[in-house]
């Protein structure tokens, strides 16, 4: 019985020690207390722009100070289902595409001046519902966001050479609401989350759309930004959707059970998973909403005008 005991004592401090000189500096930040968002530039000299940025992310959105461009076209993602696999990292929920997947999924359109490559899915999402996703609207968080990442691949060969350079990535973030009804390729997400409910662990998601994630709306704010987790590369173009899509409590209950740690240690409960909104410094926010027009989806309500404020409109006389 004593040397039962002792042995497991004995493993604890052997697998402790063995996760500490295997740690790498992925492991060293959090999302609270003295590795938290206030200190991820200070903790690695390589994250310093999440400190020192000006451009980073994400940012409160308000919707009384987006610049209507009518240059924005509309956002093409492709239809097609993929495979990859779905881990619980330790700091997020994240599906990462095959990487031998023939058939591409390319993100085009919208702002982008290239074409880009879809390569994963993160999940933000808070402990209660008050809060959880990292973009919010008039100060108003989501209980989550889901975060669809791509990256440019006329420029860039993958997807790690991208995270670091000029137009390297596009990420289209979707606001989630709950609802009784959710959408149906995110179930196809939290259906597997008991499978992953430690750190490190992951398991085959099949044939899940993308575009079939995404709400029915062809509106969107951009802005240029940065990722929002350490090294907070300032490489992103940010497309934030214009309507939620729906996650139920018992999907939301799932993702809430997962743990940061593993089995033996599972330290916290993972959530709470999101970087506070960061300051504009003067960027734009472009919407392609245009709000002069009557919109058919908002019960044919004429938005104020903002005529005033548009600054791209103001040009267009020149060329008449
Ligand atoms: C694809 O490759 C990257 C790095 O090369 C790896 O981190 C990722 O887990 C791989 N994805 C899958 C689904 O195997
Ligand atoms: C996506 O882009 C790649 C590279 O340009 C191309 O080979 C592929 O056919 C495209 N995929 C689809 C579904 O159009
Ligand atoms: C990504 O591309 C760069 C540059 O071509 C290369 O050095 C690196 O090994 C590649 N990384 C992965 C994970 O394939």
């Amino acid at each position: 019985m004593l040397l039962c005991a002792a042995f497991a004592v004995f493993l604890h401090v052997l697998l402790q020690t063995s996760s500490v000189t295997a740690v790498s500096w992925e492991e060293w930040w959090t999302y609270d207390g003295i590795s938290g968002p206030a200190f991820w530039g200070l903790i690695n000299p390589e994250w310093s722009l999440c400190n020192k940025g000006r451009r980073q992310s994400p940012v409160n959105l308000e919707p009384n100070k987006l610049l209507f461009d009518p240059n924005l076209r509309p956002l093409h993602i492709d239809k097609h289902r993929v495979s990859g696999n779905i881990m619980n990292t330790g700091h997020s929920v994240i599906f990462n595409v095959e990487n031998d997947t023939r058939h591409h999924i390319n993100i085009t359109g919208g702002p982008l001046s290239y074409k880009y490559q879809f390569q994963e899915i993160h999940i933000h999402y808070g402990l209660h519902d008050q809060f959880g996703s990292e973009h919010t609207i008039n100060g108003y968080a989501f209980p989550a966001e889901i975060q669809i990442f791509g990256f440019n691949s006329q420029l860039y060969s993958n997807f790690s050479e991208a995270l670091h350079k000029a137009q390297g990535i596009v990420v289209i973030s979707l606001l989630l609401q709950l609802g009784d009804l959710s959408n149906p390729e995110l179930r196809i997400l939290t259906e597997q989350l008991d499978k992953i409910r430690y750190g490190g662990e992951e398991m085959e998601i099949k044939r899940l759309s993308v575009r079939g994630l995404l709400p029915e709306t062809d509106y969107y704010m951009t802005y240029d930004g940065s990722t929002t987790m350490p090294a907070c590369h300032e490489t992103v173009t940010w497309l934030i959707l214009n309507k939620p899509i729906y996650i139920t409590k018992q999907q939301m209950h799932a993702l809430r059970r997962l743990m940061q740690g593993h089995a033996i240690h599972p330290k916290a409960p993972l959530g709470n998973n999101f970087r506070p909104p960061q300051p504009l410094h003067h960027r734009p926010v472009r919407t392609n909403i245009d709000f002069n027009v009557k919109h058919p989806a908002e019960g044919g309500k004429v938005c104020p005008s903002m005529y005033r404020d548009v600054h791209y409109k103001a040009n267009s006389w020149k060329q008449h």
